[in-house]
């Protein structure tokens, strides 16, 4: 990971040129959960489709460091599998440094548990989005039969004699409280039932892996998932592991294509993980059909036909929501999109607090944002953006407000340096490569 490179983009000034096509890869945020779950198995696993982001590189480092062996083999028709042995696990503290780089390091906990009795972990990491607690997982870890120290800003959870049942109704949706607290149940003794869970994709790709291989978690999806431990029996890698399409990487090109293509075809992607992103698109008036793919992956076509090209889209309302509602994680590159359209907008956040970062260097490009509250902005659109006076550049906050700030300067006019780009390549595979395959001039210096 290199902090100091930066993109340096050509913006279209608005005109919308790209064309070609973009594969979605498998999402980063279920495949996370896959490695972390392979603790919870009797040998190697074989996790397929799961994107090399520098966030899956850091889980590889961190599993690698507590003894498990991790290997990537790419197979002759260019099929790339992770397979990973955690047999070897002898250690059962997390680097604090690895810990501390990624939020997501800490859904390994449960795993840890289930299988080790113990883990120790540094108080979390990740994005620069506001506070993120870990109380949901810490009360959960206890309401299961856990003792819970924290010494010198390193946490340690416990138990002597296995995790039993319990019941567990979450404060607040949480995507990793669900996630980490289901696993942690996987090998129990007894039933866990949890309640006001997370619905997202990714925690059912995951589940449904688990229950191929010997776990019965039942419910996920819902809001209420129930799982009878197996007593302390390993899970059994009877079958591979395949992380569904990215949905928010979709998403993001998705938004790219309305603004910047004539022609974007996105490969690989599950429609039916976007309809709220899809609908208010389309009721903005972005032309959006669906392809027929393999199964239930599909390509969705974005085009801005040159017959419309003096067409502006509507403005509309965002307020961000738990799966299926509007993804927090798309907050940012809709805010963009909205930048474009005629009218006012509000985009309201209410998953994460200051998550509205990127707003100084859209207002710095001369978009028309107002800053309400830390949880709500209006956008007026439709502005033009412009490049920065010499010497000014602009900044990735996070992994997908980075994605946004690169998005506003393709559309932008002239040209842009975009800091901080290793934030942007947590969460997105060769960015710079496929943005230039459809036509984008961005560099990477
Ligand atoms: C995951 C995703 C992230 C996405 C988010 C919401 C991964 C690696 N990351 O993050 O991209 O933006 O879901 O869709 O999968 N909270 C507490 N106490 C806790 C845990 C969470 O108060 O113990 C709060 C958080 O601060 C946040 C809200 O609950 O305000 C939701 O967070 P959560 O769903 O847990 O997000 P992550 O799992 O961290």
């Amino acid at each position: 990971m290199n902090k100091k490179e930066s993109f340096v983009i050509e913006g279209l000034a608005g005109k919308k040129t790209f064309k070609g096509k973009v594969s979605v890869n498998g999402a980063k945020n279920s495949a996370l959960k896959a490695m972390a779950a392979s603790i919870l198995f009797d040998g190697q696993v074989m996790l397929e489709n799961v994107p090399n982001t520098s966030d899956i590189q850091t889980m590889d480092e961190i599993l690698t460091n507590l003894g498990a062996k991790v290997q990537w083999t790419t197979y002759p028709d260019s099929k790339k599998i992770l397979t990973i042995d955690s047999s070897g696990i002898k250690k059962t503290d997390i680097d604090p440094e690895l810990g501390r780089t990624m939020r997501a390091s800490v859904v390994l906990t449960g795993p840890m548990l289930a299988r080790f009795g113990k883990a120790t972990f540094p108080a979390p990491g990740g994005c620069v989005i506001g506070a993120r607690p870990i109380d949901l997982f810490i009360e959960g870890y206890k309401k299961m039969g856990a003792t819970v120290v924290l010494e010198n800003n390193l946490y340690t959870i416990q138990t002597s004699k296995g995790l039993g049942s319990t019941n567990i109704a979450f404060n607040r949706v949480s995507v990793g409280g669900t996630e980490t607290l289901m696993m942690a149940a996987v090998l129990s003794n007894g039933t866990t039932i949890l309640e006001n869970c997370a619905m997202e994709p990714e925690i059912v790709n995951v589940a449904e892996w688990l229950n191929s291989c010997g776990a019965k978690i039942n419910g996920v999806g819902t809001p209420v998932i129930t799982i009878e431990g197996t007593n302390g029996k390993l899970l059994s890698p009877k079958e591979s592991y395949v992380a569904i399409p990215d949905r928010i990487e979709a998403g993001s090109y998705i938004i790219l294509g309305a603004l910047c293509a004539e022609e974007l075809l996105i490969e690989n992607c599950r429609p039916d993980h976007l309809d709220t992103v899809l609908n208010m698109l389309r009721e903005s008036g972005v032309n959006i059909s669906i392809q027929e793919g393999k199964g239930l992956n599909k390509t969705i076509c974005v085009s801005n036909p040159a017959t419309n090209s003096a067409k502006t889209f509507k403005a509309f309302n965002v307020q961000t929501h738990e799966y299926p509602g509007f993804p927090t994680d798309l907050q940012s590159p809709m805010s963009v999109f909205l930048t474009q359209t005629s009218d006012e907008s509000k985009v309201t956040e209410t998953i994460f607090e200051g998550r509205f970062k990127y707003v100084d260097d859209l207002t710095r490009m001369g978009a028309n944002v107002t800053v309400m509250n830390p949880m709500e902005i209006l956008i007026k659109g439709p502005t033009l953006l412009n490049s920065l006076p010499d010497a000014e550049e602009l900044s990735a906050f996070d992994i997908r407000a980075g994605f946004a700030i690169v998005m506003a300067a393709l559309v932008g006019k002239g040209k842009f340096v975009v800091n901080n780009v290793h934030l942007i390549d947590r969460g997105y595979e060769n960015l710079e490569e496929r943005l230039q395959d459809i036509g984008a001039y961005i560099k990477r210096v």
